[in-house]
């Protein structure tokens, strides 16, 4: 399948291309009506609800249990398994520290200047069930910071500024999710339930161009999005940029976050791609003796019309070139740094805590709520999936293991320094 969507995928990046350079007004209709999908939203950190998002969110969530019961099905799994980033490439354990000398206009939620959680994070490809690592698919990180109400206690932080989004799995954990690229590659909640179907069907790309003569579809922007969110050639998933894509507010404002290896990283083992699992192998060799290090980075809103809510496949500009061409808009901020030390990655233990694991971009603070149309479906979306598989439900604190790991790595210890 993934060496059929490879051959696919030329044809249609060919095909892309060539439509994009002779039709530049199907290309800026696609831009343009992108842009105006959030247009009463002009004030910073504002969202704008279509009236008919409930049954979109709806359909959404059904479709999700259906796919995770075929997703069982395929897999010949005992309990129905998650509906896209099925297999896990690795889970591993690690500490985010807020830089010590963060600009006191930053501190809000868990951006406390030195503050230490335990995280975990998984990493998994976007692709629903299980194929080998070289497939052409996203690739995703979930990072959970353990501890949080115990660490915001130590800055003293008032319960009025700590209040959690899920008041079910309050006190505990603040999610944050990362794909391979910058944007997010729908536009709106009706175009990602296409995508979603076409995903589950093997066959992704008839949600982009489709000749079906009652309901043709052509989306040479979203395509080349997907394209090149997919096709990214990954060595070592310890060695990618990752981006959360969607918006969060941030105070008065809205933010988005990135993750990039450090600039002191040394370069990781790679491993040949023939191997199905090449991509744990790699983080297994990795963190036999590497430590890793990670930039957690936040680009905030500061013009709504350039940087929409709404709308997260336009680009909220952050990087390095975009910055020292004077982009309006463009900015990027770290603010702590992800420490990764030399662990097993694959015991049995690892294994089934990782597999039980649920994230949710809105298990967290309010501090940091989740915003726009796709923060919105999520809420509804991963609060069924993990209810339909066997899951922590979002409640996760250190196991045994996590905890000898942490005492073993004490001079990470959860005290400020
Ligand atoms: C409307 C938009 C989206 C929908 C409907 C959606 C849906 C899902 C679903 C159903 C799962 C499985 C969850 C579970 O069973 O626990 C999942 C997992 C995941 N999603 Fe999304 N997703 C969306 C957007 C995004 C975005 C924007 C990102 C990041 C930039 C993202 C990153 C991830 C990651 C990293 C996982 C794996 C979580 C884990 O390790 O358990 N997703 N998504």
């Amino acid at each position: 399948m993934a060496k059929v969507m490879g051959t696919r995928l030329q044809i249609w990046t060919f095909f892309v291309l060539a439509s994009a350079c002779k039709t530049p007004g199907a290309e800026n209709a696609s831009v343009e009506s992108a842009q105006h999908t959030s247009g009463a939203a002009t004030a910073l950190g504002v969202e704008d609800v279509p009236a008919d998002e409930a049954g979109y969110i709806q359909q959404l969530q059904d479709l999700t249990i259906d796919i995770m019961k075929m997703n069982q099905k395929q897999i010949g799994a005992p309990n129905p398994v998650r509906d896209v980033h099925t297999k896990t490439n690795g889970c591993v354990n690690g500490i985010f520290e807020v830089d010590p000398n963060l600009d006191p206009s930053l501190h809000t939620g868990v951006f406390q200047p030195g503050a230490r959680y335990p995280v975990i994070i998984r990493m998994s490809p976007g692709a629903p069930g299980i194929k080998p690592d070289s497939g052409v698919t996203s690739r995703g990180l979930a990072m959970k910071l353990l501890q949080v109400d115990a660490v915001l206690d130590q800055y003293q932080v008032p319960t009025e500024e700590r209040s959690w989004l899920l008041p079910q799995f309050a006190g505990l954990q603040q999610d944050f999710t990362f794909l391979n690229a910058e944007q997010f590659i729908i536009k709106d909640l009706s175009r990602y339930i296409i995508f979603t179907k076409d995903l589950a069907n093997g066959n992704p790309l008839a949600a982009f161009i489709n000749p079906n003569p009652f309901h043709p579809i052509f989306q040479p922007r979203e395509l080349k999005l997907f394209i090149d969110e997919v096709t990214q050639k990954v060595s070592n998933l310890l060695g990618i940029s990752y981006f959360g894509q969607l918006p969060y507010k941030f105070k008065d404002t809205a933010f988005k976050y990135r993750m990039d290896p450090c600039p002191s990283q040394q370069p990781l083992p790679t491993m040949s791609s023939k191997d199905p699992d090449y991509l744990r192998q790699a983080m297994t060799e990795t963190l036999k003796d590497t430590t890793v290090c990670y930039a957690f980075s936040i680009i905030l809103q500061k013009d709504a019309n350039i940087q929409p809510i709404e709308d997260s496949t336009i680009a909220w500009p952050s990087s390095d070139k975009d910055i020292a061409a004077n982009k309006p808009t463009a900015n990027r901020t770290e603010v702590g740094r992800i420490t990764i030390p030399p662990q097993m990655i694959s015991s049995d233990a690892v294994e089934q805590r990782c597999e039980r694991l649920s994230f949710n971009p809105w298990n967290g603070l309010a501090a940091h709520k989740p915003l726009g149309n796709m923060s919105r479906a999520r809420k509804a979306v991963y609060l069924a999936g993990a209810a339909n598989r066997p899951s922590d439900r979002g409640v996760q604190t250190p196991d045994e293991e996590q905890l000898a790991f942490l005492k073993k790595y004490s001079a990470y210890g959860l005290a400020p320094k």
